[in-house]
């Protein structure tokens, strides 16, 4: 999506090898016409789906899984974070392991919320190493939904998230694919998008 390549080029700062910084727009400071425009193309890119409920987790992904939502017309839900993990038998949890952040996050979502008539598309800010997709994943399935597809804003391709959906043959859409840092610029995978 060239709106979003192109705000990533002006306001995005790469940190270190492998980390873009974008909280001028996306987590910190949100940009609401972009995130509108990325909820349009989300809903561009899964027409064919017959989506019921849009999941994401807190707390940078709710800002495009709304929009997306909005495009839709669905409700959107965000699995929330918890540090210890304590058994509710009214939540689905699963744990997630942040290679970034190097620490294990609970996350959960009511029951009340998810159920097997669902068919679900899971929105998130990065895909990185695709733990937070997989945790979602485990919680659709143990509600019995129907996965349909996932959409991250901004793919890092080389790491290993996005072979990990691809193996399990998700539809997986992002708005902008990262294929490299080099000397702090950032270089797209596909700049024609
Ligand atoms: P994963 O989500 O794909 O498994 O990747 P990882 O464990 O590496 O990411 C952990 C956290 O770091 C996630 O946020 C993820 O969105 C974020 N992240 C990963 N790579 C980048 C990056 O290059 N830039 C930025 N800005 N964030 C990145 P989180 O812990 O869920 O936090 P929150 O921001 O959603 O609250
Ligand atoms: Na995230
Ligand atoms: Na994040």
């Amino acid at each position: 999506m060239r709106l979003l390549e192109e705000r990533i080029k002006k306001d995005g700062q790469v940190l270190g090898q492998d980390v873009l910084k974008v909280d001028n727009f996306l987590n910190h400071q949100v940009d609401p016409d972009l995130m509108a425009a990325m909820g349009e193309e989300f809903q561009r890119l899964f027409q064919d789906k017959q989506i019921t409920k849009i999941l994401t987790v807190e707390s940078s992904g709710i800002a495009p899984a709304v929009f997306a939502g909005l495009a839709f017309h669905v409700p959107v839900v965000f699995a929330r974070k918890h540090k210890s993990l304590t058994l509710q038998d009214n939540m689905y949890s699963a744990t997630v392991y942040s290679y970034t952040k190097k620490v294990n996050n609970h996350i959960s979502i009511s029951k009340k919320f998810l159920s097997a008539d669902d068919r679900v598309l899971v929105i998130d800010d990065f895909l990185a190493n695709g733990q937070a997709v997989e945790g979602l994943l485990s919680i659709i399935d143990a509600a019995g939904a129907q996965l349909e597809g996932v959409g991250i804003v901004i793919e890092k391709t080389f790491q290993k998230g996005r072979a990990l959906l691809d193996q399990r043959g998700i539809q997986v859409e992002s708005l902008a694919r990262i294929a490299a840092f080099e000397n702090g610029q950032v270089i797209f995978l596909d700049e024609n998008k």
